[in-house]
């Protein structure tokens, strides 16, 4: 196991039957709090590839992209849950266990072409990470990879996702 592996599991904090019985979640924050762990993490993210847009999505993604960000000396983008961005937008639609969700991004988030890396805490579904990736290139930019700290392989995401390159800093 790598050192940078080994951090990230040791902070990683399994919550029985959260948000429901017979679920164990997998909580980031003790990994958060430890300084020397954020940092590893952010620094492997920051270069995975050379691009100009970092976007990040909500909620926890935003803890991540906006310091990868920071540290490729890329530009940040939200994309934030329906309703949230004042100015126009554009909208995907997901399926979620019960119901679905929506979330936007702005129309004019990017310059035609802008190479952009997504960054998102977990892979799960997948469904957040495929509908994000519809956004970027609906506005106009080549997505040039996704980057998740954690993904859940069981869940297959991974699967949703051909064609595009899945970095995963640890897989559980
Ligand atoms: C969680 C997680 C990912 C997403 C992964 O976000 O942060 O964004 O689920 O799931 P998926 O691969 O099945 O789509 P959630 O929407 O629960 O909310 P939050 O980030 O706002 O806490
Ligand atoms: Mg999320």
């Amino acid at each position: 196991m790598s050192e940078l592996t080994e951090l990230i599991l040791d902070r990683i904090r399994d919550v029985p039957d959260y948000p429901k019985p017979g679920v164990l979640f997998k909580d980031i924050t003790p990994l958060l709090a430890d300084p020397v762990a954020m940092a590893a993490v952010v620094d492997a993210l920051a270069g995975l590839s050379q691009v100009d847009k970092i976007v990040g999505i909500e909620a926890r993604g935003f803890i991540l992209a906006a310091p990868v960000a920071y540290r490729a000396a890329a530009g940040f983008v939200p994309v934030r849950k329906k309703g949230k961005l004042p100015a126009e937008t554009l909208k995907e639609s997901y399926d979620l266990e019960y119901g679905s969700a929506t979330i936007e991004v702005h129309r004019d988030a990017f310059t035609p072409g802008d190479r952009v890396l997504i960054v998102d805490d977990v892979l799960a579904t997948g469904g957040t990470a495929k509908a994000t990736v519809e956004l970027v290139e609906r506005a106009g930019a080549e997505v040039v990879g996704i980057a998740v700290l954690m993904e859940l392989a069981f869940l297959k995401g991974r699967e949703r996702l051909p064609g595009v390159e899945l970095h995963s800093l640890v897989i559980v």
